[in-house]
């Protein structure tokens, strides 16, 4: 157990040989580490939720090789789903579909719905490919984290959330850094439950019409909970002139802050620079606020990024892990 460098044929054998026995691996993605188990196995997901004390009414995830994989699970994939699929295939976007029924049952909570994703990062491919040989048609994977916080996005991440017991299969820090985009395809409009990186003109382009927001009339989406992602400190958003005021207030040392800003002066120990560059927040966003806890830090505050569509999903995390 413990953590297994990726980069070999023996280790992406290994891990894939224990996920068909029914064991959870952690497994890199180009977004964030996932905690996997075979999506056929209902016992082997019910793991996950144990694991990550997650509600069992808070569906997963499915991971697959390719569209074929995916058709496995889908009792059918209308057109503007094959379109996303065609478009950002293998890649951070998740696409929710009509479940076929039996299928992935526990990995779908139930619902008559399954969320599936091609991740494109290179090992997660790999032990697709080899779960397949092995008769495992897809892999549930939630983030590899207890629930409701921070997403782990390097193996050592989640070996600190999971300790050595877990098998985690290394494929060094993830590229993009935050959850990907996930698009409910199920019913008459797309709907953006969760942005991600990719800008949603990007996916709206792909779609050849607009996405729509999730809708207060309807139940909220299980993912589109408030106070999710959330660090053990408690994270105030302001913006630069509110920071600005406020830092001026403080005496030079200040146990227990930290400052995260595109703005603030550098000068202040506490203070850490945000990047200018959404891609390079998404990035490192997980890491900093994980390494804000583990030095012990109490309050966090975070100027906030532009209200521009290339933040979206920068600032939808910010905006969760502040919830109360
Ligand atoms: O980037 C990602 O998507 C990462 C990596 C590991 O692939 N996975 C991830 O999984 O973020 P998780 O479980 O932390 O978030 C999945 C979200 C959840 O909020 C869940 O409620 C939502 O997807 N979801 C899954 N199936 C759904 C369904 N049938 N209907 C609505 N929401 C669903
Ligand atoms: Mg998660």
């Amino acid at each position: 157990m413990g953590v297994l460098s990726g980069d070999s044929a023996e280790s992406i054998d290994r891990a894939a040989q224990r996920l068909a026995a029914g064991a959870l691996v952690a497994i890199p993605t180009e977004t964030v580490y996932g905690l996997a188990a075979r999506a056929d196995d209902d016992q082997a997901v019910a793991a996950i939720y144990r694991t990550k004390d997650r509600p069992a009414d808070h569906p997963l995830i499915v991971h697959v090789a390719d569209r074929a994989a995916a058709q496995a699970f889908a009792e059918q994939i209308p057109p503007v789903a094959v379109r996303l699929m065609d478009a950002f295939w293998p890649g951070p976007v998740t696409v929710i579909v009509r479940r076929l029924q039996g299928r992935a049952t526990a990995a779908a909570a139930g619902l008559g719905t399954i969320a599936l994703r091609c991740p494109a990062h290179p090992v997660a491919r790999a032990l697709l490919a080899r779960c397949r040989e092995l008769g495992v048609p897809g892999l549930a994977a939630p983030s590899a984290n207890r629930f409701g916080g921070v997403s782990p996005t390097t193996a050592a991440h989640v070996a600190a959330e999971f300790g050595s017991e877990m098998l985690v299969l290394d494929g060094g820090p993830c590229e993009l850094g935050i959850e990907s985009s996930i698009v409910d395809c199920s019913a008459a409009h797309p709907v953006l439950l969760r942005p991600g990186v990719l800008p949603r003109a990007q996916i709206e382009a792909a779609l050849g019409q607009g996405l729509t927001d999730p809708g207060d009339d309807a139940t909220p989406a299980p993912g589109t909970l408030e106070s999710h992602y959330a660090p053990a400190a408690t994270l105030r958003l302001m913006d630069s002139e509110q920071l600005g005021r406020a830092i001026a207030l403080l005496p030079p040392t200040m146990a227990g802050l930290a400052v995260y800003s595109r703005t603030a002066p550098r000068r202040n120990p506490w203070v850490r620079a945000m990047p200018d560059d959404p891609r390079l927040v998404a990035h490192e966003l997980y890491a900093v606020l994980r390494e804000f806890d583990a030095r012990g830090v109490k309050l966090v505050w975070v100027e906030r990024p532009p209200d521009t569509p290339e933040w979206e999903g920068v600032n939808d995390r910010l905006r969760r892990a502040a919830a109360p």
